[in-house]
């Protein structure tokens, strides 16, 4: 295993973070990092926002479930979806917006972010860095992008922190790669036969040194998909111009 792939099977989401700054050497090369992935047609259909201004971090922080750990991240991004330059472009050439606001444009916008911010994970553990997704600024997405005066076609898809590592939780066990990865079609059976894996996740939680608990992979899934999740976001979407079809 070569030392890239390594520190990929290594990773793990950080919460705790020394009181130590980045260096600004670092933070060019995670946004090199973020800039140099694939891009759909290249479109680069992404921004990043850095938090700096203390007073917005704090209220931003106040609308995830992660408050403690945005506010005290050395390094906090926001990425966005955006195809606010397209319709900059198409405007200027007398063209509807139309084929900016379909799904297809929403996914492609999605998926360029993601593969930025992904891209900016592995750099920063690289350099011994650690990371936080921070999903949660949707909680109310409608807030987030007022803070951050994101235009029409722009959404807050989620934030980013960056930090040197207190502590780190353990290593949460993967899916096994049966119940993941096949060969020519989709194998139900397969990939729905999770017994095995739910008593790996069980021992994980029951053992990890911190919030362990009595749970399985199976039934934290149910929790959380058990009810509606964050049903506002598609009425968010429509107001930023996306029509959803
Ligand atoms: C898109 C996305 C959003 C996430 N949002 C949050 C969040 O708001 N707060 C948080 O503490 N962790 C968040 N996470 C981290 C996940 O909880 C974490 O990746 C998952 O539990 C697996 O743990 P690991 O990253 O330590 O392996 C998010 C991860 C992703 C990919």
């Amino acid at each position: 295993m070569n030392p890239t792939i390594k520190k990929m099977t290594e990773h793990v989401s950080v919460r705790d973070f020394k009181d130590q700054a980045i260096t600004n050497e670092q933070k060019q090369a995670l946004l090199m990092a973020a800039q140099s992935g694939s891009t759909s047609e290249f479109v680069q259909a992404f921004s990043i926002i850095e938090i700096t201004d203390s007073k917005l971090r704090n209220e931003l922080a106040d609308i995830t479930i992660s408050s403690p750990h945005v506010k005290k991240a050395d390094t906090f991004y926001v990425f966005v979806a955006d195809l606010n330059r397209q319709a900059q472009i198409l405007k200027a050439h007398d063209q509807n917006l139309d084929s900016l606001k379909n799904m297809e444009s929403l996914i492609v916008s999605i998926v360029d972010t993601t593969i930025a911010a992904q891209s900016m994970a592995v750099a920063a553990e690289s350099m011994d860095l650690g990371i936080c997704y921070i999903g949660s600024l949707r909680n109310n997405i409608k807030r987030v992008a007022e803070l951050l005066n994101l235009p029409k076609l722009t959404i807050p898809v989620f934030g980013m922190t960056v930090g040197v590592p207190k502590t780190k939780n353990q290593h949460k066990p993967r899916l096994p790669q049966n119940c993941q990865v096949a060969t020519n079609s989709y194998n139900n059976h397969q990939f729905t036969d999770l017994a095995n894996y739910d008593q790996v996740v069980h021992d994980y939680y029951a053992n990890r040194k911190t919030n362990a608990s009595d749970t399985n992979w199976s039934e934290k899934n149910l929790a959380i998909f058990k009810q509606i999740r964050r049903p506002e976001v598609a009425s968010f979407l429509k107001e930023q111009g996306f029509t959803l079809a």
